[in-house]
């Protein structure tokens, strides 16, 4: 890619005195194009080190690329300045843009894509099961797909893994109240056909009661304790019952997947690593928590304290962490290295990346660090990327019924809006009625996955219809409806099959404005990728957009001056469409054809 290439001959230039590897040569895109398609600070830098006048050195490294026998300097480069105090400014030829252009309408689907071969672990979704899926599993969701899809793309293998939390004392709470409100003095028969009509609600129900209940009746939480301790010790009835309340909960979360057009490689909860996985029983029967255990025990890195077993870290780099409680079951911490080891036995990634609510941060800076010391894992990188929270405009994020929070909800009633925003538009008004609702499906999720992937993770997103949904703003729908705009002057046109113009056509400011953008989508994928930040993409798309709709607002294509610049025109529309549908694609969001 173009920057690539960019860093590659300022690097020859500078010569490798300069501390900076290639990589780390800075090249921006100026924001006023009288200073060229790319810029670089590197001669201030340089100049510094060497005690010598920036623009001097500027000048140097200018001649040095110059005299040197580039291919891209025939090619792609029109002319190279020394500006200001010291930036050297790099200029594009005409022909350089018509043949990224050409590229993208050449290779489609597959323009900046790449080809590594690395193997990436992504970990995300992740939901509880007896517990409704939440907006924060959402977020993990519709983020880590984005992730997938990015590397994907980039070539790496992925593998993406859904672990949901299906183990632990939580689970003893549902079980304690399955069993002494539903359960108890039934026989199996009525047992099996109790819990066959169980909804998550119910669960759920269940699991609040809990609570509510404990504090009249303490010694409630000795009997989840027990529950729990019977399930990790493979008692029959306990096993029996939880297995049924994970049944209900997967089959609901396939539901929402569905809904969301999400497709995630591998489930493996952490029941799995219990001392019976027998999710898999090829593979079950082995202890692998035990295992960690045994192996932490042995390495020296986990020693008692009060009746637990804790691994504490070097000079208190991070709090202790907890491997076994005083009653001997084991923790989240515990399964999840029991999970480090099994992801790097049986996959070898060089990468593993998680996604999560960002107040497990310290957990996942414990399981990393843990599973360095155990040397679990080596070299490889290990990422946790950490999610804000959900607001709503007025404070509590509620849905139209006015109660908390339940996802199908959220997105049935996103469907529904976009339903009337589809209903409104002229160029859905051939589409059957069939038609119209897949459309208000990829809308109204499109809006809701483009709302939060348009945003860093990091960072609370807000929930607010108005933006979501907004056709004129920065939204989902808007993309899609550009995209829709494109496709359907392609159509107009009788679709018919662009030449590249000829580089003595006239190109006006605004389609520069857009040929200037959209030649950056693989640079933009890699550094979301290298970010972990879908919202580089998402930023970027909207920017094309943007210039296509300005364009399109200031000129005419089908009715072009001449048949050159229609020509030119149809084939900058192609090219707009096919950018705005791959960012799309990435991002998870269906560009759906009308709307
Ligand atoms: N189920 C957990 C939760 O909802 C998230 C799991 C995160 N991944 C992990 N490897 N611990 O909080």
């Amino acid at each position: 890619m173009i920057r690539e290439e960019l860093q590659q001959i300022i690097f020859n230039a500078i010569g490798k005195e300069f501390k900076l590897s290639k990589e780390e040569i800075f090249l921006e895109h100026p924001e006023n194009s009288d200073h060229g398609d790319y810029s670089t600070n590197v001669a201030l830098i340089l100049a510094k080190q060497l005690g010598k006048p920036p623009r001097e050195v500027a000048e140097e490294i200018r001649s040095h690329i110059l005299n040197t026998k580039y291919k891209i300097l025939d090619t792609s480069i029109e002319k190279v300045e020394v500006a200001g105090p010291g930036f050297i400014n790099f200029f594009f030829k005409k022909e350089f843009f018509l043949g990224e252009l050409r590229q993208m309408v050449e290779q489609k689907e597959k323009y900046g894509s790449g080809k590594s071969k690395e193997k990436i672990i992504i970990e995300y979704s992740s939901p509880n099961i007896a517990k409704s899926f939440g907006i924060g599993h959402l977020r993990s969701t519709i983020i880590g797909q984005a992730i997938y899809n990015l590397y994907t793309f980039l070539g790496y293998k992925c593998i993406g893994i859904n672990y949901p939390g299906d183990w632990g004392t939580p689970h003893g709470k549902i079980l304690y109240q399955l069993y002494g409100k539903k359960l108890k003095g039934k026989t199996a028969k009525e047992q099996k056909k109790i819990l066959n009509g169980l909804t998550i609600e119910n669960l759920e129900k269940l699991y609040v009661d809990f609570h509510t209940e404990l504090a009249l009746n303490p010694a409630m939480e000795e009997g989840a304790r027990a529950w729990f301790k019977k399930l990790e010790q493979n008692n029959a009835e306990a096993r029996a019952i939880w297995e049924a309340t994970r049944k209900i909960s997967l089959r609901e979360f396939e539901r929402i997947y569905d809904l969301l057009n999400v497709k995630i490689d591998y489930t493996i909860g952490e029941s799995f690593f219990s001392a019976k996985g027998e999710i898999s029983p090829s593979r079950g029967g082995e202890d692998k928590m035990g295992q960690i255990v045994k192996e932490f025990k042995e390495k020296k890195l986990a020693r008692e304290s009060e009746g637990a077993l804790i691994v504490p870290f070097p000079n208190d780099e991070l709090p202790p962490a907890m491997l076994l409680k005083t009653d001997g079951v084991t923790t989240y911490f515990t399964r999840d290295l029991a999970n480090m080891k099994y992801r790097m036995k049986r996959w070898k990634p060089s990468t593993i990346v998680i996604e999560t609510g960002v107040e497990q941060t310290l957990h996942f800076k414990q399981v990393f660090l843990a599973a360095r010391l155990a040397e679990i894992v080596d070299n490889e990188k290990l990422v946790h990327i950490a999610h804000g929270l959900y607001r709503s405009k007025e404070g509590k994020f509620s849905t139209r019924k006015g109660q908390t929070i339940h996802l199908e909800e959220v997105l049935s009633e996103a469907i529904e809006r976009a339903r009337t925003i589809i209903e409104e538009s002229e160029t859905t008004r051939g589409l059957s009625d069939k038609e119209k609702t897949e459309v208000a499906r990829s809308v109204g999720i499109g809006g809701v996955k483009y709302n939060d992937l348009s945003q860093h993770p990091a960072g609370d997103i807000v929930f607010d219809w108005e933006k979501i949904l907004n056709l004129k703003g920065n939204s989902g729908p808007y993309l899609q409806y550009t995209y829709a705009r494109c496709k359907s002057i392609a159509r107009k046109a009788g679709n018919s099959k662009f030449q590249i113009p000829n580089s003595k056509l006239q190109f006006s400011k605004e389609e520069l404005d857009i040929l200037r953008l959209a030649y950056r989508f693989p640079e933009v994928v890699k550094e979301a990728a290298e970010k972990f930040s879908p919202n580089v993409v998402a930023t970027f798309v909207f920017e094309v957009a943007q210039a296509y709709n300005n364009f399109y607002n200031t000129h005419r294509v089908l009715q072009a001056e001449d048949k050159a610049t229609k020509q030119s025109r149809l084939l900058l529309t192609a090219a707009t469409a096919q950018i705005i549908k791959n960012s799309l694609s990435l991002l998870g969001i269906v560009a759906p054809e009308r709307m």
